[in-house]
């Protein structure tokens, strides 16, 4: 029988804690740094590391070094920013000039015909649709949890970083795919930005750990009602993404 003391490392924990602790999002960075081409390759094998439905790997990673493809993918954000202002989404929509200021910007592409290395029939019927729906969502969290590695890998460098999704539209992926020379069978996924903050990044509110989790069965004391959850949307959610958590009420 294994013996728990070898699955107690203390030490590494800590170590690991520290890094995912303080990996905080800064939106804006020192424009003038210079990331190390030894940076990028140790973030982007972190990237290698992760776990993926069927290790498929779905994923792919675009380092943008030329400040115009910088500036460019900014223009096409800050624009995005704008048309969400006109429709009145009323989300708090954060400076997007500051991808420009990026020393790290990587772009993540995936390639969504690796829905067929998941559970899935390929024979167009409706039971079909929904296991290739299933192989989507697998093919998402596969490149989240590459992305994540990446994240956490910046920061153990100590540096900041921004997780930038605004993108799901034909539009961002019409105007950024032809940017990059990405093939029409791929997809941008989200981008990832880092490098040293511009001003003293701040922790961010974070749930409990008793409103995360429960034991053997749903805990109903952590189910809210969409009522509840429209409430925080309202009150709440422009708190826990731009303030300090000891600022939030
Ligand atoms: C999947 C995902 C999508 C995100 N999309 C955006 C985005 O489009 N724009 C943005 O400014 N921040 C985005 N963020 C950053 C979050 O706003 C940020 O992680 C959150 O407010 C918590 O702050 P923290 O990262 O400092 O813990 C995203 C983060 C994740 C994980």
């Amino acid at each position: 029988m294994s013996d728990p003391a070898t699955f107690d490392q203390r030490q590494r924990y800590t170590a690991l804690m520290d890094v995912v602790r303080n990996r905080m999002t800064t939106r804006q960075f020192d424009e003038n740094y210079v990331v190390p081409r030894e940076h990028y390759e140790l973030i982007l094998e972190a990237a290698r590391h992760a776990p993926s439905g069927a290790n498929a790997q779905p994923w792919h990673y675009i380092v943008i070094t030329k400040p115009e493809l910088k500036k460019a993918i900014a223009d096409y954000f800050v624009e995005e920013q704008h048309v969400r202002a006109k429709l009145k989404m009323k989300f708090p929509t954060p400076n997007y000039h500051g991808l420009e200021t990026a020393p790290g910007l990587i772009v993540v592409a995936s390639d969504f015909r690796w829905t067929r290395a998941f559970p899935v029939l390929m024979d167009g019927s409706e039971l079909d649709r929904k296991y290739h729906e299933n192989a989507e969502r697998i093919l998402l969290q596969s490149v989240a949890a590459s992305t994540m590695s990446a994240h956490l890998a910046a920061a153990a460098l100590g540096y900041n970083s921004w997780w930038v999704t605004a993108i799901g539209q034909e539009h961002a992926q019409n105007t950024l795919k032809p940017l990059l020379g990405v093939p029409a069978d791929l997809a941008i996924i989200d981008i990832f930005c880092f490098g040293p903050a511009a001003k003293p990044p701040y922790k961010r509110w974070k749930k409990e750990l008793a409103q995360i989790v429960s034991w053997d069965r749903f805990d109903m004391n952590n189910y809210l009602t969409l009522a509840q959850i429209d409430e925080w949307v309202r009150e709440k959610r422009s708190q826990a993404m731009y303030r300090d958590e000891s600022k939030v009420d």
